[in-house]
């Protein structure tokens, strides 16, 4: 493990005064994927999140409830917990700010920058905001208000301590310009490079107005500012002053994930923090844009908050990750609606890929008893999809390694499309029709195979669980729980003879209907796709087995007798023989057949019919006769030379 790269990436750590929703998981979800794509290019990963448990919003929401802070947030905390194993986050660790290995840490931290002068004492006076945990100046409000949230501000005055930020100001500003991949995207550097350059004020570092934080070590009247203690996370979950050697392996981060109303304070103060304390800065900080609603933010007082839990147990934890990592480009603000979601699933995953899967394991098990063949020489149409398999390959690689998810989905569906677009090009099923091109078929399958095998590595790492389900259907991997992102790379890899058959739908249509009282319409995008794919494959038939119609007991029958029922004018009455046994058929060809024609003739008779009664007449078996579509013109099968008993197979 030590000689491995690491890779060390960090979600913000939640507040738990309420339970996550889904703007929450889409950064949880957004960093799970891009740890689970570095796991499988081999780097040792870590991937940190956790809870921001500690200030005054989290205080006064306990005492409402009349509990105790920690009391009050252990429940929350295992809510998110769980969450994050319904989402299958896979998190090398949680950390809560109320843990002793964390507040040791923010304490040496402060103790060392008060040491070294960049942490004094004065006094304080100005407008707080406890929503957001922040003082303003008078300058800073609007309309009197809180400039972020817009709510109402106290005036506080009170003696604390300050960090010397301006210090560091220029060194910063220095840093910002001479890494440019440092803060992204791009719009959001050249927000806090303005902001910098506007002049940074001491920022006010610890209060004495409530208690629910870590105690400044040498002066236990006040506890360290939430967002100071809060972004030490960082350092003390991998073991800053307790641990070097783990320390030393993932410091500085690769990447902290941030919402971008959080930039300032991980783009100005979390660096500067890091300079004051002579530790390196992170690789990058990446502000993601916001989820929104239709009405705006998802708030609890508006009661459109979207719980991501109901969701996966609609659509299943792959679609639900699938759709916050491929809907919104990582930057910028998007829309939620669950209309969206499930249009998103009924078309990309229904139609185009689960629709993939199911078309090309159908046809091998059909076609080569489900077992994948090997393949012959390969024509331009082969070469072309085995190209653009390479070029989506090095695509996703690039877009995940710049964190733009969504363009990473957008590639890896290219290569779902044209694999559709190579089964309407290579006709599969009027290959199956020539013996002669059983070898073209065999090919065109393994390509099928192997463009799925290089599907399912590039969606991995946004849709976990989708290679396992799939492989057991079309087992194009040896181990799935154990793949290699390189492995999506290279072409021919998929073995010969792997089993394939058909299984459960990976990704059934959702009706819209079932979403809203007023029924809502297909869009004609995937109307026109349905109909399309649905034309691409000829409808199947219901196959039986052999052993299925070896139940069905043919024999040759002699007619010996023959005449027409009474009363009947379509129904004759026919005495059979079976080697020594004979029956009593009623059959209805009475309009094409006289009685006299069919007297000396062999037929065939289904002689394990179950008996029934036809006008009263016990018929024991049914003739065969072949028609015409509307039964005018019925010819019965006969034969010359096999003698009656014997049996039709
Ligand atoms: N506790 C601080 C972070 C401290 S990190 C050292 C905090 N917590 S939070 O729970 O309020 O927000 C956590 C993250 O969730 C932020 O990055 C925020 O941007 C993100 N989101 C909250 N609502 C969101 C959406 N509707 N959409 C996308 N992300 C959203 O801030």
């Amino acid at each position: 493990m030590q000689n491995r790269k690491s890779y060390y990436i960090t979600t913000p750590i939640y507040y738990p005064s309420d339970n996550l929703h889904i703007g929450h998981a889409y950064t949880t979800v957004a960093g799970d994927c891009m740890a689970r794509f570095k796991r499988m290019q081999g780097y040792d990963v870590f991937y940190l999140t956790g809870t921001d448990e500690h200030g005054q919003k989290i205080e006064k929401v306990a005492l409402e409830k009349g509990e105790k802070p920690l009391a009050y947030v252990d429940e929350i905390v295992e809510n998110i917990r769980s969450l994050w194993d319904t989402l299958l986050i896979t998190h090398n660790d949680f950390i809560r700010t109320t843990e002793s290995r964390h507040k040791e840490v923010v304490q040496k931290i402060f103790q060392k920058v008060y040491d070294q002068g960049d942490i004094f004492i004065s006094q304080y006076e100005g407008w707080y905001c406890t929503p957001c945990e922040t003082f303003f100046t008078q300058r800073q409000l609007t309309d009197g208000n809180c400039p972020d949230c817009g709510r109402e501000v106290e005036r506080l005055k009170e003696e604390s301590y300050f960090f010397n930020m301006a210090k560091y100001a220029n060194r910063l500003l220095e840093h910002i310009e001479k890494h440019p991949e440092f803060i992204q995207p791009e719009s959001r550097r050249n927000e806090v490079i303005n902001f910098i350059k506007m002049g940074l004020e001491d920022l006010c570092v610890s209060r004495t107005t409530f208690s629910w934080g870590v105690p400044v070590p040498f002066n236990q009247k006040h506890v360290v500012y939430v967002w100071f203690d809060a972004l030490i996370n960082y350092l003390s979950a991998i073991g800053y002053a307790s641990d070097n050697e783990k320390f030393e392996r993932y410091w500085p981060a690769n990447v902290h994930l941030i919402g971008k109303d959080i930039l300032r304070f991980h783009a100005i103060i979390w660096p500067i923090m890091l300079m004051a304390v002579g530790l390196p800065l992170p690789r990058q900080i990446f502000g993601h844009g916001w989820i929104m609603l239709e009405g705006g933010k998802m708030s609890k007082s508006k009661g459109n908050v979207v719980d991501p839990i109901i969701l996966v147990d609609k659509y299943g934890v792959d679609a639900v990750r699938y759709y916050l990592i491929k809907e919104l480009s990582f930057g910028q603000d998007g829309l939620y609606s669950e209309e969206m979601l499930v249009n998103r699933i009924n078309s990309d995953l229904a139609n185009d890929l689960g629709n993939l899967i199911s078309r090309t394991t159908a046809m091998i098990t059909r076609y080569f008893d489900g077992k994948l063949p090997e393949p012959e020489d390969s024509q331009p149409v082969d070469l072309e999809l085995q190209n653009l398999a390479s070029q989506v390959y090095q695509g996703a690689t690039a877009k995940l390694e710049n964190l733009d998810f969504s363009a990473y989905l957008i590639t890896v569906m290219k290569l779902v499309s044209r694999c559709n677009k190579y089964i309407d090009e290579t006709e599969p099923w009027l290959l199956a029709k020539e013996e002669s091109k059983k070898n073209r078929l065999a090919t065109v399958m393994y390509n099928l195979a192997e463009a799925i095998r290089i599907i399912l590595i590039l969606l991995a790492p946004a849709m976990p669980t989708l290679p396992e389900r799939a492989n057991r259907q079309i087992e194009v991997f040896d181990n799935p729980g154990q793949i290699n992102w390189e492995d999506a790379g290279r072409w021919g890899l998929v073995r010969s003879g792997a089993t394939v058959k058909k299984g459960e739908i990976l990704f059934p249509r959702i009706d819209l209907k079932t979403l809203e009282e007023e029924p809502l319409m297909e869009d004609s995008k995937t109307k026109t796709d349905k109909l399309e794919k649905e034309k691409a494959v000829p409808p199947q038939p219901e196959y039986i087995s052999i052993e299925d119609f070896a139940r069905v007991d043919l024999r040759v029958a002699e007619v010996i007798a023959c005449e027409k029922m009474e009363k009947a004018d379509k129904l004759l009455v026919l005495r059979v023989r079976l080697g020594e046994e004979e029956r009593t058929v009623v059959s209805g060809i009475a309009k094409n057949y006289k009685p006299e024609e069919l007297i000396g003739k062999k037929v065939v008779l289904v002689a394990n019919l179950k008996p029934t009664k036809l006008r009263g007449t016990l018929s024991q078996g049914m003739i065969l006769a072949a028609s015409d579509p509307d039964d005018k013109d019925i010819e019965v099968l006969t034969l010359d030379r096999i003698a009656p008993g014997n049996r039709v197979k």
